[in-house]
């Protein structure tokens, strides 16, 4: 029933305060409150003009009195955890100077082979090994290895490199980033015996993904069909550099773009390289690049190990590790899975959208979880830190509040989140040799208003299954894509091996 006239501003003010920090838009508002979205929006724009709401980010509407969300009761600050965490661990934040994205990485030979957004600087992995100041020959892990950067960095300074990654696309990556004795003829005459086989082939076969049409251009689509059709199958160096040639062209040469959330964005040149052109080019950089890296043949460690394995269920074997280097997924951050669809579906990967949901269940849980991976979490028992209990308490009450807010499960996503990596951490535990340290980089979040220190919380973790807290440096600020006025950071994290640890309870679930 529509509201009467003079009680809805007030029947949306009790509703916007119901949505709180969180925010609302014009249609969940008009749907909570039975109205037209254009009788939403008008009586936004009076309540706007007096003062009393505005407009974030997103289309979403809120009550200028949570706009700081500091003065709210419920809401613990970053500065608060960090004070808490002082207190309880004895250590405050330091900062660490230099760069950390990969962006740096886009520009640099071998690494730019395969643009992972989500990666890591080469300098960032430089520095922590020059650090530790570690013998030819000593083991450098990353558990969670993307597209290799942690891998790529060791090998070239002597070590050896041990490597775990569930999306295949980033394992054929780092595999074909870290085999460095690859000869750049060979790889350039495959890049051309497929340039050629393409002339001759007829498109392949579509691949499943729904939007394929919407994402490419017709005659760019054509091509990469024709191209694909005549991949060399994976399995030998020359053929699965070529492959990551291929992969590496894709998102080019769509209507697509990655910000780092795959999107569409602005429309491709028409003019611009086509396929063909693309492919060449990535090879010829790829040749190159080899070239390069063959003049500091006598320097590099014993060839890497690249496995597709599930960082939570296997590890290293125990004692084998000199120092693990990674950058595990963020809580609430990325869908690999979705964000890495193309290459999935293009090189074969994933065959339907049930191979997909089977991926996804198997990362570190990301919010796109289906609610079956999370029933085992709602509850907050066995939760591997104290001040868990109180963070997915205020996430599942705040959320409770709010009542339309995108999943109600989502207390038990962080959970899961948080139990994914604790087994992580036991395993790097046991990997590790004595006084070995783990170098984490890992953000913070701001989830359904409610601030997550991911950081601080992982240090914590780490400390019951056996590690030492060393030092939480802070590397960059972020700004939360929930609030941008809401400052977030990036942590290097540094945990050293003390004593020999024991699974905490609740890791075998
Ligand atoms: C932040 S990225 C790592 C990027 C990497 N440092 C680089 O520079 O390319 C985190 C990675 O963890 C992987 N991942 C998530 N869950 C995993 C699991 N259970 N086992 C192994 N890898 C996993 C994701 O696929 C993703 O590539």
């Amino acid at each position: 029933m529509p509201s009467e006239p003079d009680a809805f501003p007030d029947a949306l003010r009790a509703a916007l305060s119901d949505t709180g920090a969180l925010g609302a838009t014009v249609l969940q508002l008009a749907s909570r409150l039975d109205d037209s979205p254009v009788r939403v929006e008008a009586a936004l724009d009076t309540l706007r003009r007096d003062g009393e709401v505005l407009r974030m980010g997103r289309g979403l509407w809120m009550l200028r009195d949570f706009e700081r969300l500091e003065t709210r009761d419920d809401f613990v600050d970053p500065a608060e955890f960090v004070e808490r965490f002082r207190r309880e661990e004895g250590i405050g934040l330091a900062r660490y100077n230099g760069p950390i994205t990969f962006r740096s990485n886009e520009s640099t030979p071998v690494h730019r082979w395969w643009p992972y957004v989500q990666g890591y600087s080469a300098e960032f992995v430089e520095g922590m090994i020059a650090r530790r100041g570690l013998p030819p020959g000593a083991s450098v892990l990353d558990p969670f290895a993307g597209s290799g950067t942690t891998l790529v960095e060791a090998r070239r300074s002597g070590l050896r490199a041990v490597g775990f990654e569930l999306l295949p696309p980033a394992v054929l990556a780092a595999r074909v980033k870290t085999r460095f004795e690859l000869g750049p003829d060979d790889l350039g005459r495959a890049g051309e015996a497929v340039v050629r086989a393409t002339d001759r082939t007829t498109p392949g076969v579509l691949p499943f993904l729904r939007e394929t049409r919407r994402q490419f251009d017709g005659a760019t689509l054509d091509e990469l069909r024709r191209l694909r059709n005549v991949l060399p199958p994976e399995g030998s160096p020359v053929a699965d550099a070529v492959r990551v040639a291929f992969g590496r062209i894709l998102i080019p040469s769509s209507r697509l773009h990655r910000s780092p959330c795959l999107g569409y964005g602005r429309r491709r040149d028409p003019g611009g390289p086509t396929p063909v052109e693309r492919f060449r080019a990535a090879i010829l950089e790829m040749q190159s690049d080899l070239e390069g890296a063959a003049a500091t043949r006598d320097r590099w460690g014993p060839p890497a190990l690249v496995e597709a394995r599930d960082a939570r269920h296997e590890g290293a074997p125990p004692g084998s590790i000199d120092l693990a280097i990674t950058s595990p997924p963020y809580v609430n951050g990325m869908d690999y899975v979705m964000n890495y669809k193309i290459d999935l579906a293009w090189l074969g990967y994933a065959r339907s959208y049930a191979d997909l949901r089977a991926l996804r269940g198997a990362e570190v849980a990301c919010d796109n979880l289906p609610r079956s991976e999370t029933a085992a979490y709602r509850a907050l028992r066995d939760l591997p830190d104290p001040w868990l209990r109180e963070i997915l308490g205020r996430l599942r009450d705040n959320i409770a509040r709010k009542r339309n807010y995108r999943r109600d499960d989502m207390h038990a996503v962080v959970h899961r989140y948080f139990a994914d990596l604790r087994r992580v951490l036991v395993r790097v535990h046991r990997a590790l040799k004595p006084d070995g340290r783990l170098v984490l980089v890992v953000g913070d979040s701001l989830l359904a208003g409610v601030y997550v220190p991911g950081d601080l919380l992982l240090a914590r973790i780490g400390r019951r299954a056996g590690f030492s807290i060393e030092a939480i440096e802070v590397a960059r600020t972020r700004r939360s894509g929930q609030r941008r006025s809401f400052g977030l950071r990036e942590s290097v994290v540094t945990l050293r091996r003390t004593r020999a640890g024991s699974a905490p309870r609740g890791t075998r679930r």
